[in-house]
């Protein structure tokens, strides 16, 4: 099987590429990924040495530059990492996030229609459900929860689903889709509460918990997610969509505490700052339909996927340390 990544050089995209070397070695990835600021070759140097893994770099919103690789790589899988992934980012600049998170899709699926392949899988977020009250923890989201997004991110994510959607319908495109929880482990961009949390402790800096930090979020081992979007992508019913979620729910406050207890730092570093606009309170994803149809389980308790996370951070400094320091930018410039 010839499988396209996108995003492959960004947090989940990157786990997802060692998840599929490793599970199926018989298959050739191909990572299509254009290095903006959250993209980062170095964490793919260990795929490079591997004979069945290429990168190329692309925008995945240049259809002429789309349809060439398409051309020469010929995919019967296409995965649809790639993504600007940032709320407050969006906040700040949403343009891009419709660019490269709705044209973007579009174009991949324009190629998929006009070269042929057997499945384009689009990797959504329980975002696009908007969120849930605080005080109803009886409640979650399915696949049938209205879409009912609330920042420039999530609508622009929510377009796209829509977009797979209408191809499915209108052209027969064989597409499915995942909408997965808040992930966190490796190689998670340190701009994200969990990574920027540890780097900020180990360096004793102040931990920026916006509002009063009860907002909930449902949090993935992202080797669970990676496992779940390849069982999908391989055998999930075309035009589906699966919500993908471990029941994982924590306060900001409550995780940001556990990183501080697990580092030995004080919770005095702890500030309190001025809320997100449009601040989601709550997601909570019942993943019942791919249990019950895939069999799939998250297999990580939080407790131990933060460990091992807080452990990959202590050993891998240089990786995020680059990050932060602007380092990586340059092997970047010197590289492509
Ligand atoms: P990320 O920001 O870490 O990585 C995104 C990757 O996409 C980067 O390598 C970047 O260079 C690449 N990219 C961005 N724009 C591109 C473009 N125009 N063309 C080609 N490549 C481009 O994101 P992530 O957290 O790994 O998220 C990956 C996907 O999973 C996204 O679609 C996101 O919406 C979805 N998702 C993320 C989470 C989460 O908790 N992080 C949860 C559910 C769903
Ligand atoms: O739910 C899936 C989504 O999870 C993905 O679709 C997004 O791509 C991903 O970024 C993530 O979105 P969140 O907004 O939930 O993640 P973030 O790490 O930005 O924030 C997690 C929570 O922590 C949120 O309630 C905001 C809060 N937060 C975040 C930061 C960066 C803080 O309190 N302080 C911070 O400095």
């Amino acid at each position: 099987m010839r499988i396209i990544v996108t995003g492959g050089a960004g947090f989940i995209g990157s786990n997802f590429v060692y998840y599929e070397l490793e599970e199926h070695p018989e298959d050739k990835i191909i990572c299509v990924d254009n290095l903006t600021y959250a993209g980062n070759v170095l964490t793919l140097e260990k795929a490079m040495k591997n004979p069945n893994f290429k990168f190329v770099k692309a925008d995945i919103a240049d259809r002429e530059a789309i349809y060439t690789i398409f051309e020469e790589e010929r995919p019967d899988i296409v995965v649809n990492f790639a993504a600007e992934s940032h709320v407050d980012r969006s906040i700040e600049n949403p343009e891009i996030f419709l660019e490269t998170n709705v044209i973007g899709t579009g174009v991949l699926m324009d190629a998929c229609r006009k070269y042929g392949i057997n499945r384009f899988h689009q990797v959504s977020t329980d975002e696009v459900y908007g969120d849930l009250p605080i005080d109803r923890p009886d409640l979650f989201f399915t696949e049938d929860t209205p879409i009912h997004t609330s920042s420039p991110y999530s609508s622009s994510k929510a377009a796209a689903d829509l977009l797979v959607l209408a191809y499915y319908r209108t052209y027969k495109l064989p597409v499915t889709i995942t909408r997965c929880s808040n992930n966190y482990g490796p190689y998670h961009f340190p701009e994200k509460l969990i990574p920027l949390m540890i780097s900020r402790a180990l360096a004793d800096q102040p931990l920026p918990v916006y509002g009063k930090g009860e907002n909930v979020r449902d949090w993935l081992y992202v080797k669970d997610h990676c496992k779940a979007v390849d069982l999908v992508m391989r055998k999930g019913r075309l035009g589906e969509v699966y919500n993908i979620g471990g029941h994982n729910e924590r306060t900001n406050l409550e995780v940001v505490r556990t990183i501080l207890s697990e580092l030995g730092k004080p919770e005095s570093l702890i500030t309190f700052v001025t809320d997100r606009p449009g601040h989601d309170k709550r997601y909570a994803i019942d993943p019942t339909k791919i249990y019950k149809e895939l069999g799939w389980i998250p297999e990580t308790k939080f407790e131990d996927g933060i460990g091992k996370t807080i452990q990959w951070y202590l050993a891998n400094k240089k990786w995020w340390e680059d990050i932060l320091s602007g380092e990586y930018t340059k092997y970047f410039d010197k590289m492509y």
